[in-house]
């Protein structure tokens, strides 16, 4: 397989003008085939960390999509969840999260999808510092919906264009976030999901974060944040999520960077409500208190006794 066998193929719908999305959107449903082959038959779930799952559809969908990205881009490097890491002297490079959703897919959930992110990186670019992510396909296996990006091209689902929603407050959006599966302990994200389910109409925790930010590129999310994501995670759905319209930041506004920890994505149109509530919020102001468990037992006590 190379890149003009798959142009004439695309699953983008507009494989005229693109260069990248053609062979690479092949490629992720090949990849969403193997996984849906998968959960039907059953995979024994092994474990990375204390809860950190990983399976045999993670490693073999990998070695896959490293086989065809090697296919179709022999010049491309490939940095991917499972350890591989190929060619990342050249000036393009893929980010492949095989199965991001493996908790998801693990118990029988069919919520997940193969994300595929590529990032141009000149010649004398400083090892940690980001090129430019230029193409994205996300597929939904289940839901047989791939969605596409090539830089400064728009984004699309299954081939028509998408844009993020209009939505203009906080108070009137539906918003997702996740939890890390290492170093729970760490995380302070409990307290913003709790402040963002009583400032929005919900916070969805939905167990996919590149497809968390597939949805805030098409509209059905109106922002998205997660601490602690990796750029095989975010490479993708961050193109996506720019190309359709909307914004994806640092939690102070800044730039997104791929190894940055801290990713928040919006339509655009609340991005700066949100970046103040997380200000807010990191300087110790705007939290609602919570009733601990017992407080909450003492007072049904109290109403049971009358
Ligand atoms: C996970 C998912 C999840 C997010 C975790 C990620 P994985 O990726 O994206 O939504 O909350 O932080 O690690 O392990 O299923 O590829
Ligand atoms: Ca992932
Ligand atoms: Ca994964």
């Amino acid at each position: 397989m190379n890149q003009s066998d798959q142009t004439s193929s695309s699953a983008a719908g507009t494989s005229a003008e693109l260069i990248f999305v053609p062979a690479a959107s092949a490629i992720a449903r090949e990849a969403g085939v193997r996984l849906r082959e998968f959960l039907a038959q059953g995979v024994e779930t092994e474990y990375k960390g204390d809860v950190d799952v990983v399976t045999v559809a993670d490693r073999t969908v990998e070695k896959l999509i490293r086989t065809r990205l090697g296919e179709a881009f022999p010049d491309h490097g490939v940095y991917g969840e499972e350890g591989t890491r190929e060619r990342l002297d050249q000036e393009y490079r893929w980010y492949v999260d095989p199965l991001d959703g493996t908790t998801n897919f693990a118990h029988g959930v069919p919520h997940f999808c193969v994300s595929l992110g590529l990032e141009q990186r000149a010649p004398d670019l400083a090892a940690g510092a980001d090129g430019t992510v230029v193409a994205a396909v996300i597929y939904d296996p289940m839901l047989d919906e791939m969605y596409s990006a090539e830089r400064g091209r728009g984004a699309t689902l299954n081939g028509r264009p998408i844009r993020v929603s209009a939505v203009p407050d906080l108070a009137e959006s539906l918003v997702a976030t996740g939890f890390p599966s290492r170093k729970r302990h760490d995380s302070p994200n409990i307290h913003f999901y709790q402040e963002f389910t009583l400032r929005s109409h919900g916070v969805r925790r939905a167990g996919s974060a590149a497809l968390d930010l597939a949805y805030v590129a098409c509209g059905r999310f109106e922002a998205f944040w997660e601490f602690q994501l990796n750029p095989w995670d975010t490479a993708a759905g961050f193109l996506l999520v720019e190309e359709a319209g909307g914004r994806i930041s640092n939690f102070a506004g800044g730039p997104f960077q791929l190894d940055s920890r801290e990713v928040l994505a919006s339509n655009g149109l609340i991005h700066d409500e949100l970046v103040g509530l997380f200000q807010e919020m990191f300087a110790g102001r705007g939290l609602s208190p919570i009733p601990t468990p017992r407080e909450f037992a003492e007072r049904r006590a109290e109403r049971a006794r009358g």
